[in-house]
């Protein structure tokens, strides 16, 4: 059941209501470790108020009062699982509950699963593709049409540069990564001049627990273009504030895309192995 299409909260024609004397915010999905905990830190120097959005109640509460005490914000956690397909919903409503405007849209929580396909669990799978795809397309369906109503904002999808290649043994996860970042271009192209900006900031490896948490750890190439969730965050903020389209942190981490561009597919699939399953590269020191 699409428990996110209900008519009751949407116009006669399908819009969302604009809010009106509400505060501005940026909303950050999983703010609260590794790549979203680094931009939600980049908001509140620079200011910005903010809504956090993870499933665990306790760094939740912990990474708002936090920032609320280093850079004098307001921080307004909402504890859901975005795999649940009616959690963008819930966190529409209580934005509006708390009469807040939604100035930039970070979708940036995610999912791995890491195996061979075949023998996975169909169940996780899907429950990666709600949180990786379906949920950044419910949120931004609803978050968009009031920025564009205002004429500014900006939408941002952390996909990575995973959505640019194949990744045997992590395919729905990169598949996710290449939903992200086609359907970035797509939609900044549709919101070209009306003062919304669409990006895509796609990282290489990063070191946070996103990788273990699935069971895979990091290969010999990751090791090599590795960058801290801060330097990301940095590189990402500033892509936001440009308005780029799609912004790849860390210039090593560029390489692989462009290489990707240019390669057969036979050996863009062999890469995309090198790249993603551990032990198939040499170990070094
Ligand atoms: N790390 C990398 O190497 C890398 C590289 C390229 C791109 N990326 C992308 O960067 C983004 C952030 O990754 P990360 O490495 O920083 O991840 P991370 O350290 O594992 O943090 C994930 C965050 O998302 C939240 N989250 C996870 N599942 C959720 C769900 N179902 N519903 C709501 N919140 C959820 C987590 O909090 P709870 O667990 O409490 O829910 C946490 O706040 C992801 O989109 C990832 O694909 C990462």
């Amino acid at each position: 059941m699409d428990t996110d299409s209900s008519p009751a909260d949407s116009g006669a024609d399908g819009t969302v209501p604009v809010e009106s004397t509400a505060s501005s915010v940026a909303l950050v999905t999983g703010g609260t470790r590794g790549i979203g905990r680094a931009l939600a830190a980049e908001f509140a120097a620079d200011g910005v108020d903010l809504v956090l959005v993870a499933r665990t109640e306790a760094p939740l509460e912990r990474v708002a009062v936090d920032l609320e005490t280093r850079y004098d914000v307001v921080v307004e956690p909402i504890a859901v699982d975005l795999a649940d397909p009616a959690a963008p919903k819930v966190v529409h409503d209580r934005v509006r509950e708390l009469d807040l405007a939604v100035e930039v849209l970070v979708n940036n929580a995610a999912m791995a699963t890491y195996g061979a396909f075949a023998a996975g669990d169909l169940d996780a799978e899907r429950r990666l593709l709600r949180c990786n795809v379906e949920a950044p397309i419910a949120l931004t369906r609803r978050f968009l049409p009031a920025m564009l109503e205002r004429g500014r904002g900006a939408i941002t999808n952390v996909a990575s540069t995973a959505g640019f290649r194949p990744g045997p043994q992590m395919a729905s996860y990169h598949a996710s990564k290449a939903h992200l970042v086609s359907f970035t271009e797509s939609l900044a192209e549709e919101c070209r001049g009306s003062g919304v900006s669409v990006t895509a900031i796609c990282p290489g490896p990063v070191a946070t627990g996103i990788h273990e948490d699935c069971g895979r750890g990091s290969t010999w190439l990751e090791r090599r273009f590795m960058l801290s969730p801060d330097q990301v965050a940095a590189s990402g903020y500033r892509a936001i504030e440009r308005g780029d389209v799609i912004a790849i942190p860390g210039y090593r981490n560029r390489i692989i895309p462009t290489l990707v561009r240019v390669l057969p597919g036979v050996l863009r699939r062999r890469l995309g192995e090198w790249v993603t399953t551990p032990g198939v590269m040499p170990k070094r020191r």
